[in-house]
């Protein structure tokens, strides 16, 4: 069984951006039992979100507690209500069928009831009588027990508990838990053997009112601890409750928990449950999304914001591995993952350069997300709900031995609102047990949160990117050898030279992240000079003349005045490297015309050596125009050679490292 939450607000309907977290619908509640029936409690505004999720088979269930408009306003709105293919079972009093049908009857909505074209099924439920739930139309499946149950508000009302296979669920409706023995008895009569209970928490000690048919969130708390509840979420939020306020209570709420007592939650719209499991609590976003997204500001390489948004998304999921796809025209790119039972943290960035890629098509779960938008929240990719057109791909897991389980798929969008990409999070654990468990509530809305509000970096990330291309674009139009694969090779090996070299001084991990991600788009700017090179000198098919040469080594000090210094970390350094990445360590080198500017050992700046080293090494191994390409080994030979000449000894002890992933970089970015 399945509880996903659809509308907790009360009394009516309040988004705005001051409820956009907990959710602004009134009172919905959707359960999907194993077999794949459809119930709902209560049709609040939330049910017309239901609109998006209906099964396939068209049948549902939808069990009213009373008839108050917070209750019912959705009903007319739901699309089943509309559609001759679909049976919606009511469940009501008869008071409240009547108060329906007065509802649906004219005044209220432009469609009268009778013309409502759906096979509309009335039930009478009374007191205690249980309501067997069977599945598909009638097919004697086992079903689960819904029972309704005597609720305390004005006018009357049922609370219900389903009983499922494994777990109950209870939900009360309204209920008021009057501040007296005898109601504070019966309250947890109605919560005795309960997993999960969604109820009615409109008010706190500080604003209740007596009579109004609503319970103080506290009165709750006592019966379900006395009760011996799994997990209670406080529901039917005071409409101008705002998320902030709401967020205070789940604070208190943490620091009220008991061991063994019951988990306590405030109700979020979209939070989903599988009782009996009692889902583990995720810090709320206002606790570390400023803080994350603060941290995250200071990145401008695009995927290092991604590797960044990733790893958090891991953390507040408690998902046990994760990739990031990004969408390139038909395809999704594979183009960051992370595993924590598979790779050490010292490996994982070789999926940095993994070049999968699978067609952006419904049948994956990845490509899925991306086309219809759908957040997937899968419990276990291996019993998939029935008729839908995505699979699961195993081929990683039968070439890893890795056992993919639960699994969360998220889309992420440009600031346009076209697709980005899609964050996908495997195997979230139970943070108690350390079992693989589903995701838990509240999973889905933190990742869609954080990609949401991580957009903007994102973007200027990817605009930065553009902008790089278009000034290598200038540079190629001269020298057909100063490529955007050129490029990213030599900005990829430097940055994997910077972090060997980085973690052989002991530099913090946040600083080589953050240094990485900058060295990384600044060297491949390293030649944007030559934008200013004659084409006769950087096309000629032989050796340069002395003459030519003095020209030729201009492009350092022209790129360098491109790239003037502005005070901007990745600017500042794009402007070193290019200016002295022909320096050499024995101070043979140079910058600008002949005799100009030579530095010498550790005064020629980091980030220009470790370009130093990574632009030969990819010229050696490239074709030029006035060379043929060399292999690798040939290539490193001469690069050992080089140390303390040509090149910072310590660096060379580095790129002995990075050899190993150099297979991986070139297969990423091959020559066009
Ligand atoms: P580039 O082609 O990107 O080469 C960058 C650096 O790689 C060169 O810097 C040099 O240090 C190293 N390198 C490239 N090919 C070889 C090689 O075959 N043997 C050795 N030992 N090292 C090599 P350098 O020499 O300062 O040249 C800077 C730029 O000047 C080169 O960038 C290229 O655009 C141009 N260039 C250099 N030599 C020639 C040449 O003989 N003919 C032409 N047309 N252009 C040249
Ligand atoms: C990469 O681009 O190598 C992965 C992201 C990072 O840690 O910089
Ligand atoms: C998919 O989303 O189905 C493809 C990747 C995977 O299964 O891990
Ligand atoms: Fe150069
Ligand atoms: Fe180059």
């Amino acid at each position: 069984m399945e509880v996903i939450l659809r509308g907790v607000r009360g009394s009516i309907a309040n988004p705005s951006s001051e409820t956009l977290f907990y959710g602004g619908h009134t009172t919905c509640i959707e359960v999907r039992t194993n077999e794949g029936a459809l119930i709902l409690f209560d049709a609040g505004t939330g049910l017309f979100q239901m609109n998006n999720y209906l099964p396939v088979h068209k049948e549902c269930h939808i069990f009213f507690t009373h008839a108050h408009a917070d209750h019912i306003q959705g009903l007319c709105f739901f699309k089943p209500m509309h559609d001759p293919e679909w049976t919606v079972h009511l469940y009501a009093s008869k008071a409240v069928q009547e108060t329906l049908l007065g509802y649906l009857a004219g005044q209220l909505f432009p469609v009268p009831f009778q013309s409502f074209r759906g096979n509309i099924v009335w039930h009478v439920v009374e007191a205690g009588k249980m309501v067997q739930v069977t599945s598909v139309h009638g097919t004697p499946q086992q079903g689960v027990q819904v029972e309704p149950l005597a609720a305390h508000h004005p006018g009357g009302g049922f609370a219900y508990k389903v009983h499922g296979d494994e777990g109950v669920f209870f939900y009360s409706g309204d209920h008021e838990i009057s501040p007296t023995p005898a109601a504070r008895e019966s309250a947890q009569a109605l919560l005795r053997g309960v997993d999960l209970a969604v109820v009615d928490a409109m008010f706190g000690k500080e604003d209740y009112q007596p009579d109004w048919g609503h319970s103080m969130w506290e009165e709750w708390v006592a019966s379900a601890e006395v009760a011996g509840v799994g997990c209670l979420v406080l529901s039917h939020h005071e409409p101008t409750r705002s998320d902030r306020v709401l967020d205070q209570l789940q604070h208190k709420l943490q620091r009220m928990e008991k061991p063994g007592g019951p988990k306590l939650l405030v109700a979020k719209e979209g939070d989903r449950f599988f009782p009996p499991q009692v889902p583990t609590f995720v810090a709320q976003p206002s606790d570390w999304l400023p803080l994350f997204l603060d941290s995250l500001s200071r990145y401008r390489e695009e995927s290092s914001i991604l590797d960044r948004i990733l790893a958090k998304s891991r953390e507040v999921t408690g998902a046990d591995a994760g990739t990031v796809f990004v969408a390139e025209g038909n395809e999704l790119v594979f183009a960051y993952t992370h595993n924590d039972s598979l790779f050490s943290v010292d490996t994982a960035y070789k999926h940095a350069y993994s070049t999968l890629r699978i067609p952006l098509s419904m049948e994956s779960i990845a490509g899925y997300t991306a086309i219809t938008g759908t957040v997937l929240n899968l419990p276990d990719v291996r019993q998939l709900p029935k008729n839908v057109p995505y699979a699961f791909n195993n081929t990683f897991d039968n070439s890893t031995g890795y056992r993919t389980q639960s699994v969360l798929c998220v889309p992420f969008y440009h600031m346009g609102g076209e697709i980005a990409g899609v964050l996908q999070l495997i195997n979230s654990h139970d943070s108690h047990t350390g079992k693989v468990c589903p995701f838990s509530p509240g999973s889905e809305q933190y990742v869609k949160l954080l990609a949401r509000e991580a957009r903007n970096i994102l973007e200027r990330g990817s605009l930065l990117r553009k902008h790089i291309y278009r000034m290598l674009h200038m540079a190629a139009s001269h020298d057909p050898a100063e490529t955007g694969p050129h490029a990213e090779r030599v900005g990829a090996i430097a940055a994997e030279l910077y972090q060997v070299w980085g973690n052989r001084q002991g530099i913090s991990l946040d600083k080589i992240r953050y240094e990485k991600s900058c060295i990384r788009l600044a060297a491949m700017l390293h030649d944007v000079g030559k934008v200013g090179v004659s084409d006769l000198i950087l096309k000629k098919p032989a050796s340069l003349t002395d003459d030519e040469f003095t020209v030729m080594r201009r492009h350092t000090t022209m790129g360098a005045a491109i790239l003037y210094p502005s005070g901007e970390d990745i600017a500042d350094m794009a402007y070193e490297i290019a200016l002295h990445h022909h320096q050499k360590w024995d101070g043979t080198g140079y910058a600008g015309g002949e005799g100009h500017g030579k530095l010498v050992g550790e005064a020629i700046p980091l980030p220009a050596r470790i370009t130093a080293l990574s632009d030969v090494f990819d010229a050696l191994v490239s074709p030029r125009c006035y060379k043929k390409a060399w292999p690798f080994d040939n290539a490193m030979n001469l690069i050992r050679d080089e140390s303390g000449k040509h090149f910072d000894p310590a660096l060379v002890d580095c790129m002995e490292e990075v050899y190993a992933l150099l297979p991986m970089i070139y297969t990423r970015f091959p020559d066009s």
